[in-house]
């Protein structure tokens, strides 16, 4: 949540900075702002997307070599101009961008106050600043010292950026669980938080760690540690590539990311599978996958649809590898005083890498001694960085706020980690396997499709855009889609939305049931269809209109449903990676249609770096 960027060299800041908080929105979008150092610091910020800034500063002579630049997705204090960020300290001579939250802000603010401090916002973020020039004051030390010495006071989570009047060539970084890379150019140097403002400059570049403060002064780059300890930084090269965050000719990312999948899912198995050879591979597991082919329970570990992937790993895990499974939300684990014995496993999900729920989760299922296994899309993120092994999904940057490739790669990936374990412990016979790999090869194109579909899908959100309630309804393997598919509708539309397990309808849902009511089920061919099949039975008898997610050729649903969306037969531990593609895009087109912003809903945030 938020997304900062700064820039300091040899071009004209602001359109880098511009053109990096558009790529970051996706981290939040209630206000934007930008502080350069032309004649004197200036700060320009204002209330609404990066367009908006763009649009009240058209008129404005913006030149600069260095400048700092966040978006908001606010925390303290409503989105306003007054809010938003920079922040400047009292005499103006410095502004700080900051992600994050500073837990004790209020003590310092009070104390601050009562040495004369005046706030203008009723942010941490400003806390913050004039905490540091306060220090720098009264200890009349250098810039670096003043952050270093306030960081090791603050309590919270930081990725902050600070410039200064008084040294027109300096940025000053730091960061503890909010991300900050820095990219490292001819002469020049990148902040975000994330690389894709940096891409188009540089591959090369440094993840910033907890706890560690970066300093560039005239075009020199220093990192050192809180405790004032000099870090040789490590330089990676990314592999991204520019066209992968761009829309490339789809109207929103969200439909370019729902189309992209049977290239991501396939890049999830690149060279990880053979089904020819009968290989299954998955590199970074090797060390530890002793611990998850022994482990006496899986503990799965996520947020929102992340947590929906698990509960679809828990099925295939315990199908196939015969290992008890329990799926935490991550926010109410961290919170209890969970039981880890020896032997169990956590498996953490997370697309960004960066969720502060997740985070705390694995640092306190760590304490208690397990072994914890990573699955993560953003490569360098910190997840990954925090976890002792584990399993990039690849599916690309998605920049779409609704999460929709990541899902699957998440799939795919704790599917092929499900195999591994349960060839490895015998808990599958050698027939199985080999059916398994060679329909995992054949979901991209089954997903391809499926989506091809998309016009039959268009014309059932056209009957249905108008709804006020929906319910979703599967079994098994088709729980967790239900729950998916409710959450996508909700999120982007605003429809109220629930997913169930369809024989808990009769526990309740089944009151809602009226000639109003659009009812989704996901009713493949498979263990449970006959149930499903009465489930439907009854909620047509109750004049509930019926939308099945079906597998090809069925005729029984047919004559029972409304509408029916095919999807190919596969095996049916694999049947969430299909059953899931039509849910996305019947969301995506019915928000599409009630003039929703799709790639930017209302209140959400792609990376929930805060509680
Ligand atoms: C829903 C969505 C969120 C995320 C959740 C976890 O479409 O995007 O529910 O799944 O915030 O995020 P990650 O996976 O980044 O930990």
């Amino acid at each position: 949540m938020c997304g900062i960027v700064a820039y300091t060299g040899h071009k004209e800041a602001y359109p880098i900075i511009i053109k990096g908080l558009k790529r970051l929105e996706y981290r939040g979008y209630d206000s934007t702002g930008v502080a350069l150092l032309n004649g004197g610091l200036n700060v320009y910020k204002k209330k609404g997307k990066v367009s908006d800034l763009e649009a009240h500063l058209k008129d404005v002579h913006l030149a600069g070599n260095i400048g700092i630049g966040h978006t908001r997705w606010a925390t303290h204090g409503a989105p306003n101009d007054v809010n938003a960020h920079p922040h400047y300290s009292s005499d103006k001579k410095l502004a700080i961008i900051h992600n994050g939250i500073i837990e004790n802000y209020s003590v310092i603010k009070q104390d601050l106050i009562n040495k004369g401090h005046i706030f203008l916002s009723e942010t941490d973020s400003e806390v913050l600043i004039h905490f540091i020039e306060d220090i720098q004051v009264h200890a009349n030390c250098s810039l670096e010292e003043a952050v270093r010495l306030a960081l090791q006071k603050v309590v919270g989570a930081y990725a902050i950026v600070i410039m200064s009047e008084d040294n027109p060539r300096r940025l000053i970084a730091a960061r503890k669980g909010s991300p900050l890379v820095i990219g490292v150019g001819k002469d020049e140097y990148f902040l975000a938080s994330d690389a894709t403002p940096i891409i188009e400059y540089t591959k090369e570049v440094i993840y910033l760690d907890d706890h560690h403060i970066a300093v560039i002064a005239n075009n020199h780059l220093s990192i050192k540690s809180l405790e004032d300890i000099p870090i040789i930084p490590y330089v990676h090269t990314l592999e991204l590539e520019l066209e992968s965050i761009e829309k490339g000719g789809y109207e929103h990312f969200m439909l370019k990311e729902i189309f992209e999948q049977p290239k991501s899912v396939k890049d999830s198995m690149r060279g990880r599978i053979n089904a020819h050879k009968g290989h299954i591979l998955l590199g970074g597991l090797r060390e530890y996958i002793n611990k998850l082919t022994q482990a006496q329970r899986i503990i799965i570990l996520g947020c929102g649809t992340s947590w929906h992937a698990g509960l679809v790993a828990e099925y295939v895990f315990e199908e196939l590898a015969r290992i008890p499974v329990e799926v935490e939300y991550a926010s109410e684990f961290r919170y209890r005083n969970p039981i880890i014995n020896e032997g169990d496993v956590v498996i953490a999900i997370s697309q960004s890498g960066e969720t502060a729920d997740t985070l705390a989760a694995i640092e306190l299922a760590k304490s208690k001694g397990a072994i914890i296994f990573g699955v993560c899309n953003v490569v360098g993120s910190s997840i990954p960085r925090a976890t002792h092994a584990g399993a990039y999904t690849h599916a690309g940057p998605e920049i779409g706020v609704a999460s929709t490739k990541a899902f699957t790669a998440q799939v795919t990936v704790l599917t092929m980690m499900a195999i591994v374990v349960a060839k490895t412990k015998g808990t599958i016979s050698d027939s199985l396997y080999r059916e398994l790999l060679y329909a995992l090869e054949a979901i991209p194109d089954q997903i391809q499709k499926t989506l091809n579909n998309h016009s039959q899908i268009k014309y059932i959100s056209s009957i249905f855009r108008d709804a006020r309630n929906f319910l979703y309804l599967g079994r098994g393997y088709n729980f967790p889609v239900a729950l998916e598919g409710a959450l996508k509708l909700k999120e982007i539309s605003y429809i109220h939305a629930e997913g169930y397990p369809a024989a808990e309808m009769k526990h309740g849902p089944i009151a809602l049931i009226d000639e109003e009511m659009p009812v989704v089920f996901i009713a493949t061919q498979d263990s449970s269809y006959e149930k499903v099949v009465s489930n439907i039975q009854e909620v047509r008898a109750r004049k509930g209109r019926v939308i099945a997610v079906v597998t090809e050729g069925d005729k029984l649903i047919k004559q029972m449903a409304e509408f029916v969306i095919e999807i190919p037969a596969t095996h049916e531990a694999l049947v969430p990676l299909l059953s899931v593609i039509p849910l996305q895009l019947l969301s995506y087109y019915i928000a599409v249609m009630r003039g929703c912003n799709v790639d930017q809903p209302r209140n959400l945030a792609k990376s929930v770096t805060v509680e």
